[in-house]
């Protein structure tokens, strides 16, 4: 990557990928699932649990899922957390042993595996990340795309704008 087109093209082409990361009403082509890589989950054998679901759709000759590595969601006690989108289901305390389920009921049947969504301090299930009350009153900043892009690749992190502050300064800025 050499020039700021190349910037442009990867940011636009990715992010039309991406859409479905970032917009639960997007153009379903395929789903992606999510496996926090963060320490917390990562010590809760989340890298287990991306191989085994790996694994099964391959057995399974699944096409059009994504098992995607992410960092920390911030909510490392409910670990190791998987979410799948673009319908932002939220899976809490996720074991190896559980991707089978969750591949032949959610990804295949479409059913949201109940036992698996994770529980509010008052003991309800919630559906999606944003409906706990452990986020409700945030709004994240620094770490708006933690979570949501892999942080291993640098292509994600052009798509949801990285890099957008050396553009301003090689676009709009003097040397003095
Ligand atoms: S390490 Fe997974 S939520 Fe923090």
């Amino acid at each position: 990557m050499k020039t700021l087109e190349e910037i442009h093209k990867i940011r636009k082409e990715k992010r039309e990928e991406l859409d479905l990361r970032v917009n639960t009403k997007a153009d379903v082509r395929e789903k992606h699932i999510l496996v926090c890589h963060g320490t917390g989950c990562t010590s809760s054998k989340s890298p287990e649990i991306l191989e085994n679901f790996r694994k099964i759709l391959k057995e399974k000759n699944i096409e059009n899922v994504r098992v995607i590595k992410t960092g920390c969601f911030g909510l490392c006690a409910k670990g190791p957390i998987v979410i799948i989108r673009p319908e932002d289901t939220f899976y809490a305390n996720v074991t190896p042993e559980d991707c089978k389920e969750i591949i032949e009921s959610h990804i295949v049947e479409g059913k949201i595996v109940e036992r698996l969504l994770c529980k509010d301090i008052d003991g309800t299930k919630v559906k999606s990340l944003d409906e706990l009350n452990f986020y409700k009153k945030q709004k994240r900043i620094a770490l708006k795309n933690c979570g949501v892009i892999n942080p291993e690749d640098i292509d994600e992190y052009i798509a949801f704008d990285g890099y957008k502050a050396l553009e301003k300064v090689l676009k709009e800025m003097s040397r003095r």
